[in-house]
């Protein structure tokens, strides 16, 4: 399959004059054109510092240590800033946490929408018109909020506005982070299965993050489960879901309801994640990880690798440790 982008060993973080943040540790994940990849992980696991990260968007005291991220054969690592500026929105967008609030509030959704484009491409007035009308109708929004203004608008059409500017310039990437969190749980699916719809339609990359796994049932081609600031389990979701093999990611999916099928009992997982400000010895799941081996697990940290096609587990359950 055609790799749209490769990340290779990114280690990213937060780096202040007495300590230094590990965000992201040891990455490496490919994603195809057109795919649809979930990434899911609890709060503080080091999602948004991987998305910001892998589009070059992460700003000071954030940085990027060290690995290699190539979008599209650009060496994205050793390109510089006004090419990547032209990238942005063009070849990859983002859509983040409460971005809603990205709207200015005092702006008409036309000029805002209008503004996302005229930096990128020469357009006359019509043709913009055309565009964002053509844009409004793609999220499900009524042209006629053209004229409105944000606090006019519900959440959820506003996260739809902030969508639609993000694909105004058909991007071939978009990654969007946590975007529906604000929203209520039914307008959060909706959108998300809108998303997929244009995907489809469309032919751009998703690259989707999320706290909440059940989010992603039935839509992500593919899933990968972050820990500690490691993907540490990726595989095509269907698979993952009927056999997930590290028992982190075990423990998150009996840890919220099933939507369709029978009731299970729901289990937590005991303890919390590790401080990314230190240095972790061993398997950063070892403290809460009811199949820990003791003498393996704590001195070694697993290596992400592929035990069937495509499923990918870093435990030493399956490396024969
Ligand atoms: N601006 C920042 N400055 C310092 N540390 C940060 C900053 N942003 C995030 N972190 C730290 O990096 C780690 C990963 O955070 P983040 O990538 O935001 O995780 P997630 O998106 O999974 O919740 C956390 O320990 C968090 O405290
Ligand atoms: S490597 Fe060991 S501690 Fe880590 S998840 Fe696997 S069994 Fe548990
Ligand atoms: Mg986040």
């Amino acid at each position: 399959m055609d790799a749209l982008l490769k990340v290779k060993d990114l280690n990213a973080g937060y780096e202040f004059t007495n300590f230094k943040t590990w965000a992201v540790r040891n990455v490496s994940f490919e994603l195809n054109k057109g795919e649809f990849l979930g990434i899911a992980g609890e709060s503080g696991c080091g999602k948004s510092t991987l998305a910001f990260g892998v589009i070059r968007l992460l700003m000071p005291p954030g940085k990027i240590f060290s690995g290699s991220i190539e979008f599209n054969d650009i060496d994205l690592m050793k390109i510089d800033d006004e090419s990547l500026r032209k990238m942005r929105w063009k070849e990859f967008s983002m859509v983040f946490q409460a971005s809603m609030n990205v709207l200015n509030p005092v702006l008409k959704v036309r000029t805002q929408i209008y503004n996302s484009i005229k930096y990128h491409v020469n357009m006359t007035e019509s043709e913009l018109e055309k565009r964002a009308k053509e844009l409004l109708n793609l999220v499900n929004v009524s042209s006629k909020y053209l004229d409105a203004y944000p606090h006019q608008l519900s959440g959820g059409m506003k996260q739809r506005v902030v969508i639609a500017m993000a694909l105004a310039l058909n991007p071939k990437l978009v990654i969007m982070d946590e975007p529906t969190t604000a929203l209520d749980v039914v307008v959060q699916r909706r959108i998300l299965q809108e998303i997929d719809e244009l995907r489809r339609q469309l032919g751009f990359a998703i690259i989707f993050i999320t706290h909440d796994l059940s989010l992603l049932v039935e839509i992500s081609d593919s899933l990968a489960i972050m820990y500690a600031g490691q993907i540490i389990e990726k595989a095509p979701s269907e698979k993952l879901y009927a056999k997930p093999l590290h028992p982190y990611t075990y423990g998150l999916m009996h840890s919220f309801p099933p939507l369709v099928g029978k009731r299970q009992k729901l289990h937590g997982i005991a303890g919390r994640p590790p401080d990314l400000s230190s240095d972790i010895k061993g398997c950063p799941f070892y403290p809460r990880c009811e199949k820990r081996i003791n003498g393996v697990c704590d001195i070694e940290n697993p290596k992400l690798v592929e035990i069937e096609s495509e499923h990918f587990v870093a435990c030493h359950l399956y490396d024969g440790k």
